[in-house]
């Protein structure tokens, strides 16, 4: 049996729920507590506060620990494939062999997207931000399967499940395709999923497209590393969105749109803009570092902090390993990997940043493995949808399995008390 907490409130006295998770995270259930003593607990941004109970992903913050259905991050990254990630988040198992080839076969039978969506891009302009084109055309793709969208059918989650899977990298590269100009590359189904997505983005149709497998299999653990991050910032707004009954798409795109901020995912397309102007200034690193610890600078560093972790970001991990044997093997040596190894090292030495816990985050490598492939920087973040995909489905079906209420937080209202209404004409200017 789980304790009870006990809360004092002038004279009164409240008995609430205590919930402990399955690696001993514990809770305080405080649903009751408006119903029993007229208050509500405030925590603004989220930062103590459980949204629900999930058995996708779980986080040690202190230890540097992810496991996507209890397996680590480390395993499925060297061991797996983003496909079969995919199927483990969104279908609660790893599948079977033959589970495995009909999940892949069935998402590769659904890689084109309607040739109307085309006329759709032509309505940007040719600098459109690609997650703007990102987000509007995964909503805009619900309007294709109108009659399909119902998220209490099982059948039909999981028809708009396997076409989101199959039909994002498509639109992500038309993306690219429009902001160059060039004609869009039809999807290749005799590729893998990374393999496709990069003939997409890179193929010209007048030429054979030669598929390089160390960028192939390096995308596929980028993906794989972004697949879920339980209840961060984007996987929220979808599950909210979700919780109103909206349609996959539509929460998908909300997802998008917030993963779009620069504190965010943002962030790996502003770490390669921040290492390059360090890079250029004359007055090196410290001055940045310096920047960073002064608080009325307004500057952060780019790709340091975590919500979460409070030690080194696994992924990241993962990825500055990643980053110099991918360089290596395009044969490449990018000057801002050596700007952001030497950054590295003065932060973690610094007193501002270990106190803080400040550790680099999942962006600060990613970005120029990114870079190393010849993705614009503008694509990073969508790069960093394209993985971020299953998760948000996965979490967005689990709370619709589980029928939560719709999200809808309360406030303290801190404005003007009641006063009456002056009309235009009797008001000061
Ligand atoms: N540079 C300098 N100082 C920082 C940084 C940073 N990158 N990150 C946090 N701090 C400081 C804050 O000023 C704050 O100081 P204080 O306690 O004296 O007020 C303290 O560390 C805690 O920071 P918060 O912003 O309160 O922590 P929070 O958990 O709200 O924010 C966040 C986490 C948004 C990621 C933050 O670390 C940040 O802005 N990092 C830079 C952007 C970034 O890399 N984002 C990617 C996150 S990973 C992802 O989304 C995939």
């Amino acid at each position: 049996m789980s304790d009870t907490a006990t809360l004092k409130i002038g004279n009164d006295t409240y008995t609430l729920p205590t919930i402990v998770g399955t690696e001993g995270e514990r809770a305080i259930d405080v649903k009751p507590l408006r119903r029993e003593s007229g208050h509500i607990t405030l925590d603004p941004g989220f930062l103590n506060t459980g949204s629900c109970r999930s058995e996708i992903t779980f986080i040690d913050g202190e230890r540097g620990v992810l496991r996507y259905r209890g397996y680590p991050i480390e395993q499925l990254a060297e061991q797996s494939s983003f496909l079969e990630v995919a199927y483990l988040l969104t279908q609660g198992a790893l599948p079977s062999p033959s589970a495995l080839t009909e999940w892949e076969q069935r998402i590769t039978r659904h890689t084109l997207v309607h040739e109307d969506m085309k006329r759709m891009y032509e309505a940007f302009p040719p600098n459109a931000h690609p997650m703007a084109i990102l987000s509007a055309a995964v909503s805009a793709l619900s309007t294709f399967y109108q009659d399909e969208v119902d998220p209490l059918d099982p059948d039909q989650v999981q028809i708009n499940t396997i076409r989101l899977l199959a039909k994002v990298p498509t639109i992500a590269a038309f993306s690219l395709k429009r902001s160059q100009g060039h004609r869009y590359t039809y999807p290749d189904n005799g590729l893998s999923y990374a393999g496709r997505l990069l003939k997409m983005m890179f193929g010209y149709g007048t030429e054979p497209y030669e598929l390089d497998e160390d960028q192939e299999s390096a995308l596929d653990k980028l993906l794989i590393l972004h697949a879920d991050h339980e209840q961060n910032c984007s996987t929220t707004t979808v599950r909210i969105v979700g919780s109103s009954k909206a349609n996959l798409y539509a929460s998908i795109s909300s997802g998008i749109s917030a993963l779009w901020g620069p504190l965010h995912g943002g962030a790996n397309q502003a770490v390669i803009e921040m290492l390059e102007t360090i890079q250029n200034d004359s007055d090196g690193i410290d001055k940045y570092v310096r920047l960073a610890r002064d608080k009325s600078s307004g500057f952060r560093l780019m790709g340091f902090g975590h919500r979460v972790y409070k030690s080194y970001d696994p992924r990241a991990k993962i990825l500055k390993g990643a980053a110099d044997k991918i360089l290596a093997g395009l044969g490449q040596k990018d000057p801002l990997l050596d700007v952001a190894r030497r950054l590295e090292e003065v932060a973690l030495e610094d007193s501002y940043f270990r106190e803080k816990n400040l550790y680099p985050n999942v962006d600060f490598y990613s970005g120029i493995i990114y870079r190393a492939m010849g993705i614009p920087v503008n694509m990073f973040t969508v790069m960093f949808a394209l993985g971020r995909l299953p998760g948000w489905i996965a979490h967005w079906r689990e709370g619709n399995e589980q029928g939560l209420p719709i999200g809808r937080p309360r406030q303290i209202y801190t404005g003007s008390g009641e006063r009456p209404y002056v009309p235009v004409g009797q008001r000061e200017e």
